[in-house]
């Protein structure tokens, strides 16, 4: 029986051409955050299954991971996301000045039903500040994510930034009737809207209301809010310091100006660790219906490893999702896209030639110069064909009689010309 010439179902593999826009992302994510002071860390990608099902959520640590016991009995857990590895890290650093600024570049795992921007394998970039209780880690979180879509030259009106607060949600499901034993199972709910029928949603909202349909009708009400300045919105919260904590955000973003950000009381995030303000990017055409980035305040994941309480906010922003939104817009460009070709390619007539050409070969790259050598001992017209395959300009070629003279002939592929001469010599005409 042969083997399958297929992955597992979902697990990344990349070839060079689909490895070279993945890197061009990534370091476009790098540089972005390294401009705003953030610093790079990494994790562990196999933790204790109990730092995840502690704080992520159910579906997150159960359905959707990837866990086994290891040989030594121990329950782990392929990490499914970074932000909990982060709060222990954050937290065993007892002297560590805060607020910090990092981000990451970790490879996750989720045990999801592939389909379009969505595997079981993935490239997730964080960028988290850790200690900072001020509303203004919030914005510049968002701020550094506006800079990253502006990098791509992603113009706003082709991404959402919805967000929306967890502890406004709370006070306002309370005040729409909802009792406080079924708010967790009205959150769930609420952040399935997106993904399901308006029908079988407003069903899953009735039941997650305990059959209440004066509380399911406003939570509809709520969640469908489009302003602030809404006047139900604001009768319903009157006196509510987690209403004011969203008006003063509001008041943030519009003071430094981020037009892709917008109040969606239906964003509440999946993630049972979120505490204050939530948010979520989005296409805001139709190809790319799951969210590109989610993130938020998270103030009580690090004091699950000792008293001390650490407050962070963060997001995460999936690199294939991202880059599947850059490719729907055409934000890619064909430069990108190609592969940086060498800059000379060197032909080996015979095989007595090819220590001479590895010799050659070494001193031209010392030089700082691209150079490919041929390896497949074909005849030379064929290695020709090779280097202008791959869009290298010049070939020299070396065989026995080239190698005893210290001379090579390098012939300019684009107008046919030959330049004889010494490595030296070659190495000056290439520069
Ligand atoms: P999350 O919403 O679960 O948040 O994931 C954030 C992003 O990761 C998603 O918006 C998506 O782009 C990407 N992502 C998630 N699952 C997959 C998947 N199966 N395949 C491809 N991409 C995926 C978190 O994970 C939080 N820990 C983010 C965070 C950091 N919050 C604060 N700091």
């Amino acid at each position: 029986m042969s083997l399958s010439t297929k992955p597992l179902s979902g697990m990344r593999q990349r070839l060079p051409c689909e490895f070279r826009i993945e890197k061009y992302v990534t370091e476009t994510l790098r540089l972005c955050s390294v401009q705003a002071g953030f610093e790079e860390y990494d994790g562990p990608v196999i933790e204790p299954l109990a730092l995840f099902a502690a704080k992520s959520g159910g579906e997150l640590a159960g359905r959707q991971s990837y866990c086994f016991t290891d040989r030594g009995g121990r329950e782990v857990i392929l990490r499914p996301e970074m932000t909990p590895s982060l709060a222990r890290m954050v937290a065993a650093q007892g002297e560590l000045q805060l607020p910090v600024r990092w981000f990451s570049m970790p490879l996750c795992y989720r045990y999801e039903r592939p389909q379009r921007g969505r595997v079981r394998e993935f490239l997730q970039f964080n960028l988290d500040v850790l200690g900072s209780e001020s509303l203004a880690a919030e914005l510049e979180v968002i701020l550094v994510l506006q800079g990253i879509m502006k990098s791509f030259d992603a113009p706003s009106s082709i991404y959402r930034i919805g967000w929306s607060s967890r502890r406004f949600m709370a006070d306002a499901l309370a005040r729409c009737g909802v009792e406080q034993s079924l708010a967790g199972a009205v959150f769930s709910a609420v952040d399935k809207r997106d993904k399901m029928k308006p029908d079988a949603w407003a069903e899953l909202l009735l039941q997650a209301c305990g059959g209440d349909s004066g509380a399911a009708e406003k939570v509809i009400a709520l969640v469908s809010v489009e302003a602030l300045s809404d006047q139900w919105l604001t009768d319903l919260m009157s006196g509510s310091s987690a209403f004011q904590e969203v008006v003063e955000f509001d008041e943030l973003l519009r003071g430094v100006g981020v037009p892709g950000a917008i109040f969606s009381p239906g964003v509440v995030r999946g993630l049972d660790y979120y505490t204050g303000i939530v948010f979520e990017l989005m296409d805001t055409g139709g190809e790319n219906r799951r969210s590109l980035c989610g993130g938020g305040r998270y103030d009580n994941l690090a004091g699950l490893f000792g008293n001390k309480k650490i407050s962070g906010v963060g997001f995460g922003l999936g690199v294939l999702t991202l880059t599947l939104f850059l490719e729907t817009y055409g934000l890619i460009s064909d430069t990108v896209k190609e592969a940086a070709a060498a800059e000379v390619y060197i032909a080996v007539a015979s095989f007595e030639a090819v220590t001479g050409a590895g010799i050659l070969a070494e001193f031209l790259r010392d030089k700082g110069i691209r150079v490919m050598t041929d390896v497949s001992g074909k005849k030379l017209g064929k290695q020709f064909s090779e280097a202008s395959r791959y869009g290298i300009p010049f070939v020299v070629t070396v065989g026995s009689g080239e190698v005893k003279a210290g001379v090579y002939k390098m012939k300019n592929l684009s107008d046919g010309t030959v330049f004889t001469g010494s490595p030296e010599e070659i190495t000056d005409r290439l520069k």
